[in-house]
């Protein structure tokens, strides 16, 4: 076939694909936001009818060849057409390797897992919920050996979420990042652990406003976006001009939800800043859940819990919550924004202790994966390995392994993206700083513009160009690595 005829065919299924993805994403986001509780079995009976269409446009013998053609021809292609057909192939090899009853078999196991775990994790009944997770393990491996992997089965499963990433790579980084924290954790908690916790109370509404207006600050475009209330903070896109933040408010600590919004906006901003004409290709997607954190995190953390942005936000205060003359004073402010002690809850962690929870999940993952552990013996090996890196033991299931729900759900390989959030974006802001030679002023004044702008041009419009490790090295020159990070940390916390 001609160029121009794949070219046209392979355009025009990826836009109907994305249009399908985006109603399936407006679905998911009602769900959670305004739908009426009994309309669930209703509204899983829609989702479920556009996964089928979409899967079936996906695997669709005719688009297959298309793509495989157009990949062939890679090297008379634009470099946008490149990496779109580069990445469909690498999706659709994938795809094609999984048979349609495994497919709906795993999709089974996850929707059930998460819903017994919504019940079983209050119970604090991990036995309720072992046959379902032991299900979900022995899919998960036999989802590895489907795919392939040359040496760990870790390779195949950490792939979904971190393009190109393997267990041979992100072990060592993180086994190094775990060992140099394990150093600086004790001293900076001895200094940081009995700062002042927030307390009083903030009425929603005052709460609401302030999110909006610090949101709006940071470069949040309400033209292109909307903020709603749910009861677990998320992101979600639902078409090229549609990104869409949720936040939730607790009325005795009002920095809760304006942290956690400011985290999601971070995660908004990157979707905002992907190049629109590309979106629905992956040149408009995207590259990795780690580089959707990094981004998330350095607005959270590197610019959220400075000093500099501490003299921004509490005049931003003292207009919406005048009350409270704590919060004005930008020394206080900063000291409630960066309590550190080690704590059992991976989501309360604060930016210092919170990359051992990770390597812990990390761990274990790879012993269960590799069959090393058992699910049977994967409550004890939690709790061992709390109390070697965070040095605090769980006393119960629903503060130790039944804490978050990815593993419930069907998502193993899911959490190092998290840690290399925190990596990358270290990396990134040393470059930043560099180039915005005055950054730091600007944040204070609370201009960040220049670091949005940053941004957008070494990492946000490049899409899916450069996967995570790449990207990072023609940003910084140097291969992703822990130094960064620790060392912001240390800088921060023990000069
Ligand atoms: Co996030």
């Amino acid at each position: 076939m001609e160029t121009t005829e794949l070219r046209k065919l392979f355009y025009s299924r990826l836009s109907e694909l994305y249009r399908l993805n985006c109603i399936s994403a407006l679905l998911g986001w009602d769900q959670q936001v305004y739908m009426p509780p009994k309309a669930a079995q209703g509204r899983a009976e829609q989702l479920e009818s556009i996964s089928i269409i979409t899967h079936q446009k996906i695997v669709d013998p005719d688009f297959a060849k298309v793509v495989d053609e157009l990949y062939e021809k890679r090297d008379s292609l634009s470099i946008e057409d490149q990496v779109n057909a580069r990445e469909t192939k690498r999706v659709l090899d994938k795809q094609r390797k999984l048979p349609d009853d495994f497919v709906s078999e795993m999709a089974q196991a996850c929707a059930l897992g998460y819903s017994e775990w919504v019940k079983a994790r209050p119970a604090n009944d991990f036995a309720a919920i072992k046959p379902s997770l032991e299900r979900i393990v022995a899919l998960v491996k036999r989802k590895a050996d489907l795919l392939g992997y040359d040496e760990n089965p870790y390779d195949a499963l950490i792939d979904d979420f971190e393009p190109g990433a393997k267990a041979s790579t992100v072990k060592p980084l993180l086994m190094n990042l775990a060992e140099k924290l394990a150093e600086i954790i004790p001293p900076i908690t001895k200094r940081f652990k009995d700062l002042p916790r927030l307390q009083g109370h903030y009425d929603q509404k005052s709460q609401y406003e302030l999110a909006r207006r610090v949101v709006k600050d940071l470069g949040f475009d309400f033209e292109t976006g909307r903020i709603d209330t749910t009861a677990h903070p998320f992101m979600t896109t639902l078409g090229r001009a549609d990104i869409r933040i949720t936040t939730r408010y607790d009325e005795s600590d009002f920095l809760m939800s304006l942290y956690s919004t400011i985290h999601e906006t971070g995660h908004a901003l990157y979707e905002m800043g992907l190049d629109r004409e590309w979106a629905g290709t992956p040149m408009g997607e995207p590259v990795s859940l780690g580089i959707h954190e990094s981004q998330s995190r350095m607005w959270e953390n590197l610019v959220g819990r400075s000093r500099e942005y501490a003299k921004y936000l509490s005049g931003i205060i003292k207009e919406y919550i005048p009350q409270d003359s704590n919060l004005h004073d930008p020394d206080k402010l900063w000291q409630y924004v960066n309590r550190v002690e080690p704590s059992l809850v991976r989501t309360e962690a604060d930016e210092v202790t919170y990359s051992q929870h990770i390597v812990i999940r990390m761990l274990l993952e790879l012993a269960v994966v590799n069959n090393e552990l058992s699910v049977t013996d994967l409550p004890d090996a939690w709790n061992e390995l709390y109390e070697k890196y965070l040095g605090i033991k769980p006393t119960d299931y629903k503060n130790g392994v039944m804490q978050d729900v990815h593993w419930y759900s069907g998502s193993i390989g899911y959490f190092p993206t998290y840690a290399l959030g925190n990596l990358y974006n270290a990396m990134m802001m040393e470059v930043a700083k560099r180039d915005i030679p005055d950054l730091s002023q600007q944040i204070e004044r609370g201009e960040f513009s220049k670091l949005l702008a940053w941004l957008r041009e070494n990492v946000h419009k490049h899409g899916m160009r450069y996967h995570g490790p790449e990207l990072i090295r023609n940003i910084t020159g140097k291969d992703l690595s822990a130094e960064p990070f620790v060392n912001y940390l240390k800088n921060k916390f023990l000069d």
